[in-house]
Protein backbone atom coordinates (compact mmCIF):
# COMPACT_ATOMS: atom_id res chain seq x y z
CA UNK A 1 0.00 0.00 0.00
CA UNK A 2 1.10 3.45 -0.79
CA UNK A 3 2.27 5.41 2.38
CA UNK A 4 5.11 7.61 3.40
CA UNK A 5 8.58 6.79 4.44
CA UNK A 6 12.16 8.23 5.02
CA UNK A 7 15.01 6.68 2.58
CA UNK A 8 18.24 6.19 3.90
CA UNK A 9 21.71 4.45 3.41
CA UNK A 10 22.15 1.17 4.87
CA UNK A 11 24.65 1.91 6.71
CA UNK A 12 22.81 4.78 8.50
CA UNK A 13 19.76 3.24 8.43
CA UNK A 14 19.89 1.13 11.94
CA UNK A 15 20.32 4.53 14.13
CA UNK A 16 17.77 5.81 12.07
CA UNK A 17 15.73 3.02 13.49
CA UNK A 18 16.41 3.92 16.94
CA UNK A 19 16.14 7.51 16.46
CA UNK A 20 12.65 7.39 14.79
CA UNK A 21 11.41 4.62 17.64
CA UNK A 22 12.32 7.30 20.27
CA UNK A 23 10.37 9.41 19.24
CA UNK A 24 7.27 6.61 18.18
CA UNK A 25 7.57 7.73 14.50
CA UNK A 26 7.52 4.08 12.52
CA UNK A 27 4.66 2.79 10.94
CA UNK A 28 4.73 -0.75 12.69
CA UNK A 29 2.09 -2.56 10.23
CA UNK A 30 4.16 -1.50 7.31
CA UNK A 31 7.55 -3.65 6.21
CA UNK A 32 10.81 -1.84 5.88
CA UNK A 33 11.59 -1.98 2.30
CA UNK A 34 14.97 -2.98 0.45
CA UNK A 35 16.02 -0.08 -2.84
CA UNK A 36 19.40 -0.76 -3.72
CA UNK A 37 21.95 0.68 -1.90
CA UNK A 38 18.65 2.27 0.42
CA UNK A 39 16.06 1.36 2.88
CA UNK A 40 12.77 3.21 3.32
CA UNK A 41 11.50 2.57 6.85
CA UNK A 42 7.77 3.58 6.56
CA UNK A 43 6.82 6.10 9.32
CA UNK A 44 3.40 7.16 10.84
CA UNK A 45 3.17 11.17 10.16
CA UNK A 46 5.34 14.11 9.60
CA UNK A 47 8.85 13.80 10.92
CA UNK A 48 10.39 17.19 12.16
CA UNK A 49 13.54 17.44 10.48
CA UNK A 50 13.58 14.66 7.61
CA UNK A 51 12.46 14.67 4.16
CA UNK A 52 9.86 12.11 3.59
CA UNK A 53 8.81 10.21 -0.19
CA UNK A 54 6.35 8.20 -1.08
CA UNK A 55 6.54 4.01 -1.17
CA UNK A 56 4.58 1.00 -1.80
CA UNK A 57 4.93 -0.95 1.18
CA UNK A 58 3.75 -4.34 1.97
CA UNK A 59 1.82 -4.84 4.75
CA UNK A 60 3.25 -6.84 8.04
CA UNK A 61 1.55 -10.30 9.17
CA UNK A 62 -0.18 -9.85 12.05
CA UNK A 63 1.36 -11.92 14.69
CA UNK A 64 -0.28 -11.77 18.24
CA UNK A 65 2.04 -10.60 21.34
CA UNK A 66 2.52 -13.21 23.86
CA UNK A 67 0.71 -11.92 26.53
CA UNK A 68 -2.38 -12.50 24.49
CA UNK A 69 -1.38 -16.32 23.96
CA UNK A 70 0.70 -17.17 26.86
CA UNK A 71 -1.72 -20.12 28.63
CA UNK A 72 -2.15 -18.69 32.15
CA UNK A 73 -4.65 -18.13 34.38
CA UNK A 74 -6.98 -14.87 34.15
CA UNK A 75 -6.67 -13.48 37.24
CA UNK A 76 -2.59 -13.98 36.92
CA UNK A 77 -2.58 -12.38 33.33
CA UNK A 78 -1.83 -8.97 34.81
CA UNK A 79 1.44 -9.66 35.90
CA UNK A 80 3.13 -10.94 32.76
CA UNK A 81 6.49 -8.71 32.16
CA UNK A 82 5.19 -6.20 29.43
CA UNK A 83 9.23 -5.98 28.08
CA UNK A 84 11.74 -8.59 27.93
CA UNK A 85 15.42 -8.23 26.74
CA UNK A 86 16.28 -9.55 23.42
CA UNK A 87 20.22 -10.78 22.66
CA UNK A 88 20.56 -12.33 19.49
CA UNK A 89 18.44 -14.96 18.84
CA UNK A 90 17.82 -15.27 23.04
CA UNK A 91 14.91 -13.97 24.77
CA UNK A 92 15.90 -12.84 28.32
CA UNK A 93 12.85 -12.25 30.83
CA UNK A 94 12.36 -11.64 34.09
CA UNK A 95 9.44 -13.86 35.57
CA UNK A 96 6.96 -12.98 38.70
CA UNK A 97 7.20 -14.88 41.61
CA UNK A 98 3.12 -15.02 40.51
CA UNK A 99 3.88 -16.36 37.41
CA UNK A 100 6.58 -18.98 38.38
CA UNK A 101 4.43 -22.37 37.84
CA UNK A 102 3.65 -20.86 34.21
CA UNK A 103 7.26 -19.91 32.89
CA UNK A 104 7.53 -22.86 30.54
CA UNK A 105 3.78 -21.40 28.74
CA UNK A 106 5.26 -17.91 29.19
CA UNK A 107 8.54 -19.03 27.07
CA UNK A 108 6.30 -21.35 24.70
CA UNK A 109 4.14 -18.38 24.28
CA UNK A 110 7.36 -16.04 23.13
CA UNK A 111 8.44 -18.31 21.05
CA UNK A 112 5.41 -18.65 19.03
CA UNK A 113 4.67 -14.36 18.76
CA UNK A 114 9.02 -14.29 18.05
CA UNK A 115 10.14 -16.63 15.61
CA UNK A 116 13.20 -15.47 15.44
CA UNK A 117 13.72 -16.94 18.75
CA UNK A 118 15.39 -19.92 19.55
CA UNK A 119 15.76 -20.28 23.36
CA UNK A 120 13.60 -18.01 26.08
CA UNK A 121 15.83 -18.16 29.61
CA UNK A 122 14.23 -17.03 32.88
CA UNK A 123 16.43 -14.14 34.69
CA UNK A 124 17.50 -14.78 37.81
CA UNK A 125 19.53 -11.60 37.86
CA UNK A 126 22.72 -9.93 37.00
CA UNK A 127 25.55 -11.80 39.75
CA UNK A 128 28.69 -11.29 41.34
CA UNK A 129 32.12 -8.89 40.13
CA UNK A 130 31.85 -10.09 37.02
CA UNK A 131 28.26 -9.01 36.22
CA UNK A 132 26.76 -12.38 34.61
CA UNK A 133 23.10 -13.13 34.35
CA UNK A 134 22.02 -16.60 36.53
CA UNK A 135 19.67 -18.29 33.31
CA UNK A 136 17.21 -21.16 32.95
CA UNK A 137 15.96 -21.91 29.56
CA UNK A 138 12.22 -22.46 29.56
CA UNK A 139 11.75 -22.84 26.16
CA UNK A 140 13.40 -23.89 22.99
CA UNK A 141 17.19 -25.43 22.58
CA UNK A 142 20.80 -25.23 22.56
CA UNK A 143 23.04 -23.01 24.33
CA UNK A 144 22.48 -19.33 25.60
CA UNK A 145 25.56 -18.73 23.71
CA UNK A 146 24.58 -15.99 20.38
CA UNK A 147 25.36 -13.01 18.42
CA UNK A 148 23.78 -10.11 19.27
CA UNK A 149 24.04 -7.22 16.14
CA UNK A 150 23.90 -3.59 17.43
CA UNK A 151 24.64 -0.77 14.79
CA UNK A 152 26.12 -3.18 12.70
CA UNK A 153 28.43 -4.33 15.16
CA UNK A 154 28.42 -8.51 15.92
CA UNK A 155 28.72 -9.18 19.67
CA UNK A 156 28.99 -12.59 20.64
CA UNK A 157 28.24 -13.34 24.09
CA UNK A 158 26.16 -16.08 26.54
CA UNK A 159 25.02 -13.79 28.91
CA UNK A 160 25.32 -16.54 31.64
CA UNK A 161 29.33 -16.06 31.02
CA UNK A 162 29.68 -12.40 30.15
CA UNK A 163 27.76 -9.59 31.16
CA UNK A 164 25.94 -7.58 28.21
CA UNK A 165 22.87 -5.34 28.19
CA UNK A 166 20.62 -4.77 24.49
CA UNK A 167 19.78 -2.02 26.27
CA UNK A 168 22.85 0.50 25.78
CA UNK A 169 22.90 0.46 22.11
CA UNK A 170 22.58 4.53 21.87
CA UNK A 171 24.90 4.76 24.65
CA UNK A 172 27.83 2.71 23.03
CA UNK A 173 26.88 4.69 19.35
CA UNK A 174 27.24 8.16 21.15
CA UNK A 175 30.38 7.91 23.14
CA UNK A 176 32.16 6.43 19.91
CA UNK A 177 31.10 9.67 17.90
CA UNK A 178 32.37 11.92 20.88
CA UNK A 179 35.63 10.33 20.29
CA UNK A 180 38.40 12.00 17.76
CA UNK A 181 40.54 9.83 15.10
CA UNK A 182 44.30 9.67 17.40
CA UNK A 183 42.99 9.30 21.05
CA UNK A 184 44.22 7.20 23.60
CA UNK A 185 41.09 5.25 25.52
CA UNK A 186 40.60 3.36 28.56
CA UNK A 187 37.38 0.98 28.26
CA UNK A 188 37.81 -0.03 32.03
CA UNK A 189 35.36 -2.31 32.54
CA UNK A 190 35.05 -3.57 28.94
CA UNK A 191 32.69 -6.83 29.20
CA UNK A 192 32.83 -8.70 25.42
CA UNK A 193 33.81 -4.90 24.07
CA UNK A 194 30.77 -3.10 22.93
CA UNK A 195 31.63 0.41 23.59
CA UNK A 196 35.75 -0.75 22.22
CA UNK A 197 34.44 -2.18 19.16
CA UNK A 198 31.38 0.56 18.07
CA UNK A 199 34.62 3.32 18.85
CA UNK A 200 36.87 1.23 16.88
CA UNK A 201 34.50 0.59 14.04
CA UNK A 202 33.98 4.47 13.34
CA UNK A 203 37.44 5.83 14.79
CA UNK A 204 41.54 5.27 14.28
CA UNK A 205 42.29 4.98 18.21
CA UNK A 206 44.33 2.60 20.04
CA UNK A 207 42.04 0.94 23.44
CA UNK A 208 43.04 -0.80 26.07
CA UNK A 209 39.85 -2.82 26.88
CA UNK A 210 40.48 -3.97 30.42
CA UNK A 211 37.86 -6.86 31.89
CA UNK A 212 38.87 -8.94 35.22
CA UNK A 213 36.40 -11.91 33.95
CA UNK A 214 38.38 -14.33 31.55
CA UNK A 215 35.00 -15.46 29.27
CA UNK A 216 34.53 -11.62 29.04
CA UNK A 217 37.67 -11.18 27.19
CA UNK A 218 37.80 -13.96 25.51
CA UNK A 219 34.76 -12.49 23.42
CA UNK A 220 35.86 -9.66 23.31
CA UNK A 221 38.71 -11.60 20.92
CA UNK A 222 36.29 -13.37 19.44
CA UNK A 223 34.30 -10.09 18.54
CA UNK A 224 37.34 -8.47 17.42
CA UNK A 225 38.16 -10.54 14.78
CA UNK A 226 34.44 -11.09 14.43
CA UNK A 227 34.52 -7.29 13.12
CA UNK A 228 37.66 -6.65 11.79
CA UNK A 229 38.25 -4.15 13.94
CA UNK A 230 41.69 -2.60 14.90
CA UNK A 231 43.15 -0.93 17.84
CA UNK A 232 41.88 -2.38 20.47
CA UNK A 233 44.42 -4.16 23.76
CA UNK A 234 42.34 -6.50 25.28
CA UNK A 235 43.28 -6.68 28.78
CA UNK A 236 42.26 -9.61 31.14
CA UNK A 237 42.51 -7.67 34.86
CA UNK A 238 41.54 -6.08 37.65
CA UNK A 239 41.18 -2.26 35.98
CA UNK A 240 42.68 -0.94 39.58
CA UNK A 241 45.41 -2.52 39.92
CA UNK A 242 46.80 -0.90 36.11
CA UNK A 243 44.93 2.14 35.68
CA UNK A 244 47.62 4.17 37.17
CA UNK A 245 50.32 3.11 35.02
CA UNK A 246 48.46 4.16 31.90
CA UNK A 247 47.90 7.47 30.31
CA UNK A 248 44.49 8.27 28.37
CA UNK A 249 42.40 11.10 26.71
CA UNK A 250 39.27 9.33 27.38
CA UNK A 251 38.04 6.76 29.94
CA UNK A 252 34.65 4.79 29.89
CA UNK A 253 33.58 3.45 33.39
CA UNK A 254 30.88 2.12 33.12
CA UNK A 255 30.30 -0.28 36.25
CA UNK A 256 27.32 0.86 37.66
CA UNK A 257 27.15 -0.24 40.90
CA UNK A 258 30.63 0.26 42.12
CA UNK A 259 32.53 3.10 39.61
CA UNK A 260 32.60 5.24 42.43
CA UNK A 261 35.56 3.47 44.07
CA UNK A 262 37.93 3.36 41.08
CA UNK A 263 36.92 6.97 39.79
CA UNK A 264 40.10 8.65 41.81
CA UNK A 265 42.44 5.76 40.06
CA UNK A 266 40.50 6.15 37.05
CA UNK A 267 41.35 10.41 37.28
CA UNK A 268 44.91 9.87 37.75
CA UNK A 269 45.43 8.50 34.42
CA UNK A 270 43.46 11.67 32.40
CA UNK A 271 46.00 14.82 32.08
CA UNK A 272 43.68 16.52 29.90
CA UNK A 273 40.48 14.50 28.40
CA UNK A 274 37.26 13.32 29.04
CA UNK A 275 35.66 10.12 31.73
CA UNK A 276 32.14 8.69 30.99
CA UNK A 277 31.48 7.76 34.50
CA UNK A 278 28.41 5.59 34.84
CA UNK A 279 26.40 5.20 37.67
CA UNK A 280 23.05 3.37 39.23
CA UNK A 281 21.79 6.36 41.87
CA UNK A 282 18.54 7.34 43.35
CA UNK A 283 17.22 10.10 41.37
CA UNK A 284 17.15 12.32 44.16
CA UNK A 285 21.05 12.27 44.42
CA UNK A 286 22.06 12.39 40.76
CA UNK A 287 22.63 16.11 40.33
CA UNK A 288 24.33 16.28 43.83
CA UNK A 289 26.62 13.42 42.75
CA UNK A 290 28.94 15.51 41.16
CA UNK A 291 30.20 17.90 44.08
CA UNK A 292 31.54 14.10 45.09
CA UNK A 293 33.37 13.70 42.11
CA UNK A 294 34.83 17.05 42.34
CA UNK A 295 36.63 16.02 45.71
CA UNK A 296 37.79 12.32 44.50
CA UNK A 297 39.79 14.52 41.25
CA UNK A 298 40.80 16.99 43.73
CA UNK A 299 42.52 14.77 46.24
CA UNK A 300 44.19 13.12 43.15
CA UNK A 301 45.31 16.75 41.62
CA UNK A 302 42.55 17.20 39.11
CA UNK A 303 40.04 19.45 37.87
CA UNK A 304 36.83 18.47 37.01
CA UNK A 305 33.85 19.80 34.61
CA UNK A 306 30.41 18.56 34.27
CA UNK A 307 29.38 18.95 30.21
CA UNK A 308 26.78 16.77 30.24
CA UNK A 309 24.22 14.19 32.86
CA UNK A 310 22.30 12.11 31.26
CA UNK A 311 19.91 9.88 33.02
CA UNK A 312 20.01 7.02 30.27
CA UNK A 313 17.45 4.57 31.35
CA UNK A 314 15.29 3.41 34.71
CA UNK A 315 16.84 0.90 36.84
CA UNK A 316 14.18 0.68 39.75
CA UNK A 317 11.41 2.75 41.40
CA UNK A 318 13.07 6.40 41.89
CA UNK A 319 16.41 4.75 40.92
CA UNK A 320 18.74 5.73 37.23
CA UNK A 321 21.28 4.46 35.29
CA UNK A 322 22.95 7.38 34.65
CA UNK A 323 26.21 8.96 32.85
CA UNK A 324 28.38 12.50 33.81
CA UNK A 325 30.63 13.48 31.12
CA UNK A 326 33.13 15.17 32.84
CA UNK A 327 36.11 17.07 31.04
CA UNK A 328 39.02 16.55 33.37
CA UNK A 329 42.52 18.45 33.72
CA UNK A 330 45.14 19.03 35.93
CA UNK A 331 45.98 21.66 37.99
CA UNK A 332 48.52 23.16 35.73
CA UNK A 333 45.72 23.73 32.39
CA UNK A 334 42.53 26.11 32.90
CA UNK A 335 39.43 24.22 32.10
C1 LIG B 1 28.25 -3.64 33.78
S1 LIG B 1 29.49 -4.59 32.92
C2 LIG B 1 29.82 -3.49 31.56
C3 LIG B 1 30.42 -4.15 30.37
C4 LIG B 1 30.49 -3.28 29.10
N1 LIG B 1 31.15 -2.00 29.36
C5 LIG B 1 29.12 -3.08 28.49
O1 LIG B 1 28.65 -1.95 28.43
O2 LIG B 1 28.52 -4.07 28.07
C6 LIG B 1 30.87 -4.38 33.97
C7 LIG B 1 32.09 -5.25 33.63
O3 LIG B 1 33.14 -4.90 34.55
C8 LIG B 1 33.89 -6.06 34.84
N2 LIG B 1 34.62 -5.79 36.10
C9 LIG B 1 34.16 -5.81 37.37
N3 LIG B 1 35.14 -5.46 38.23
C10 LIG B 1 36.24 -5.16 37.49
C11 LIG B 1 37.55 -4.72 37.79
N4 LIG B 1 37.93 -4.52 39.04
N5 LIG B 1 38.40 -4.51 36.77
C12 LIG B 1 38.03 -4.72 35.49
N6 LIG B 1 36.79 -5.16 35.14
C13 LIG B 1 35.91 -5.37 36.12
C14 LIG B 1 32.87 -7.18 34.89
O4 LIG B 1 33.47 -8.42 34.65
C15 LIG B 1 31.89 -6.73 33.76
O5 LIG B 1 32.22 -7.37 32.55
Amino acid sequence: MKSRGIKVRKSEAESLRRRLIEMDAIDRELRVEKDGEYVIIPVKGDVKGYELIEWDFEKKEKRPRYQEIAEVPDELREYLPTSFDIIGDVVIIKIPDELEDYRKKIGKAIMQALPSARVVAADRGVKGEYRTRELETIAGEGPTETVHTEYGIRIKVDPAKAYFSPRLANEHQRIAELVKDGEEIIDMFAGVGPFSMMIAKMKNVHIYAIDLNPAAIDYLNENIVLNNVHGIEAINADARAIVRSLTADRIIMNLPHSAFHFFEDAVTAVDDGWIHYYEIIEDARAKERIEDLKELAESAGKKIRLERLIRIRNYAPGMGHYVWDLRISDEAINL
